[in-house]
């Protein structure tokens, strides 16, 4: 069975070191799946990964509502998706989708229930609930060969936050 972990995240802050990590520690090819209800936190998250990718200041991350895809220079590309309103199957097809996923920057994905059947069998996958106005947890999900890369959130003895 897969492993999970609960990471509490008391307020924003926490939320902001947990991202600037993942955007730390990610390597080309990684995709971390954002799930959780309006609201949760993902596109903030995504900033805070952003922070940790180098993504320079002056480009600021907001949800890619028409695009559906924004790409963001860093470290390493930043590839922010959010398919909330993603149409049809074709759109992604037309979105190029698997050249991101198999290309050489992180992949973060809002909503990545719409991608169905090309959903990536490697992820770590992040759902987000919100505990009320500054508190939030997140539950990490690794599928696949991430694993090993993210193994430090999954030792149950060694409080992630902290390490930062
Ligand atoms: N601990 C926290 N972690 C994350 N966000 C927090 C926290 N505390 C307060 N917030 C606030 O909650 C809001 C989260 O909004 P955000 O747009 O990131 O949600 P979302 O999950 O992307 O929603 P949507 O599904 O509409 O895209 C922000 O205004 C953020 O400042
Ligand atoms: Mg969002």
């Amino acid at each position: 069975m897969t492993p999970s972990h609960l990471l509490h995240l008391p307020d924003l802050q926490d939320t902001i070191a947990f991202g600037s990590h993942l955007g730390r520690n990610a390597q080309p090819g990684d995709i971390f799946t954002l799930t959780g209800d309006l609201g949760a936190g993902k596109t903030t998250l995504t900033q805070a990964i952003g922070q940790g990718l180098e993504v320079p200041p002056d480009f600021y991350i907001t949800s890619p509502t028409f695009s559906l895809l924004h790409e963001y220079p860093g470290r390493i590309p930043l590839y922010h998706m959010d398919l909330y309103r993603l149409g049809s199957m074709e759109e992604i097809e037309e979105l190029g989708f698997e050249d991101y996923l198999y290309g050489n920057g992180l992949t973060v994905v809002e909503w990545p229930d719409r991608l169905e059947e090309l959903m990536p069998d490697s992820r770590l996958d992040i759902h987000l609930t919100l505990i009320n106005e500054h508190e939030r947890s997140a539950l990490l999900t690794p599928y696949g060969d991430i694993i090993p890369r993210f193994s430090s959130f999954f030792h149950r003895n060694t409080p992630f936050l902290n390490k930062i």
